[in-house]
């Protein structure tokens, strides 16, 4: 999970990063208040989940609660990147002298962390890899170890701070390490670090992105979730404890296991190519999906307007076939006349005759039962086609 940037800044002062006072706001009003409250020279930045905000307009200074509230006004609204910013964070103005870049990340392919550094922070940092990469320090952190005082010290190093500016650099390093570890994050990033005229080193930004595997370990990071903008069908999947994910077809898809279920959904694009379909979204109902797993899995995808066709395809390993069934007809049930879609049935593997039986005994007038994956998904493609 992407955090927005005031949420980054809560994550940061709790462990002690140095930052800004600030105050989120949602209308010009609150906006023209927060800045009444901080007092002096405010800065007013829209809150989108990604980069270049100061470049299409979304960060703005003011010295004035007035001038606060028609940046607020400008900026409120406004479609970054095509997002549109529902938020303002309105922070204390900081005197900048200096502006750096840090940040710390998974490298998957080393299987380490990352830590980059540049005291040339502020820019579009891809650009600085790409064009000046030796002004982009890149340290390899051992995870069991850390970024410790020593590490910290290598990293300045090699950025090329001098000794003075370093020894104000290291501690935010590590608050900042104390923030991706403590918080279980594979991303934090501060562009920019700044320098302030009075030597002190501020996050002037944030980053981060936490591990939603981790998630049960942090019960508060679950405050972060922005219901406003989340998906409302892969937040009653979620609430449900199913791997779901909303795409953007017609072809409702319900496997068990995330290999089946990524080539069914290659099948269903495949074949829905000519009736100009595709798959509506990823269910994993997972290795012994019971009745009432499958049961709320359809009933999810049924409650996708989106969708003209469901397609369930089930290989019977660990989950078996007759599970499926009664989930299917037993979430049928539950819907009575709300389930008007047509649902293609393609099972096989472990108790496959007694699945068969119970969708045939069952005789509901949506369901079919086609025995092979190809023909089963060309003709959920087909009824969704129809449907149009
Ligand atoms: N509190 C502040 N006081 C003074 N200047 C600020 C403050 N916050 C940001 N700025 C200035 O605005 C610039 C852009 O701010 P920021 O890094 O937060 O947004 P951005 O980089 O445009 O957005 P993104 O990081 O999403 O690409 C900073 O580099 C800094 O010069
Ligand atoms: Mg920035």
């Amino acid at each position: 999970m992407d955090l927005y940037e005031y949420q980054a800044r809560d994550l940061f002062e709790q462990h002690g990063v140095p930052v800004l006072a600030g105050m989120v706001a949602s209308t010009p009003d609150e906006a023209a208040k927060a800045a009444e409250q901080l007092g002096g020279l405010v800065v007013v930045k829209a809150q989108v989940k990604t980069g270049g905000r100061g470049k299409a307009g979304g960060v703005k200074l003011a010295h004035n609660p007035e001038e606060a509230k028609q940046a607020a006004e400008a900026i409120l609204g406004m479609d970054i990147k095509g997002h549109t910013v529902h938020r303002v964070l309105v922070a204390s103005g900081a005197d900048i002298a200096e502006e750096y870049y840090f940040s710390i990340l998974l490298d998957r392919s080393e299987r380490r962390y990352l830590a980059m550094c540049s005291t040339e922070g502020g820019m579009e940092i891809e650009q600085l890899a790409v064009e000046r990469p030796e002004a982009l320090a890149r340290v390899p952190v051992n995870p069991l170890v850390g970024i410790d005082e020593e590490k910290a010290r290598e990293i300045t190093a090699q950025a090329g701070f001098s000794p003075d500016v370093a020894e104000h650099v290291i501690p935010a390093i590590q608050r900042l390490w104390d923030v991706y570890k403590g918080e279980d994050a594979t991303l934090v990033e501060v562009n920019p670090l700044v320098k302030t005229a009075d030597g002190t080193i501020i996050a002037l930004d944030g980053k981060v992105t936490l591990d939603n595997n981790a998630a049960f370990r942090h019960p508060d990071h679950a405050g972060f979730v922005d219901k406003a903008t989340e998906d409302p069908l892969e937040a009653r999947a979620a609430e449900l404890g199913l791997n779901y994910v909303k795409l953007s077809g017609e072809v409702g898809v319900i496997g068990n296991g995330a290999g089946l279920v990524m080539s069914t959904l290659d099948v269903v694009a495949y074949a829905g190519e000519q009736y100009g379909v595709g798959p509506a979204n990823f269910l994993d109902i997972g290795g012994g999906a019971s009745a009432e797993v499958m049961s709320n899995g359809l009933s999810v995808i049924l409650s996708d307007e989106e969708v003209r066709s469901v397609l369930v395809n089930v290989f019977g390993g660990i989950t078996s076939c007759d599970e499926v069934a009664r989930g299917i007809v037993g979430a049928l049930e539950l819907l009575g006349e709300e389930a008007t879609k047509p649902i293609v049935v393609r099972l096989d593997g472990n108790s496959v005759e007694e699945g068969l039986a119970i969708l045939r005994q069952a005789q509901h007038p949506l369901v079919s039962v086609i025995a092979t994956m190809d023909e089963a998904a060309a003709e959920a493609a087909r009824l969704a086609g129809k449907g149009a």
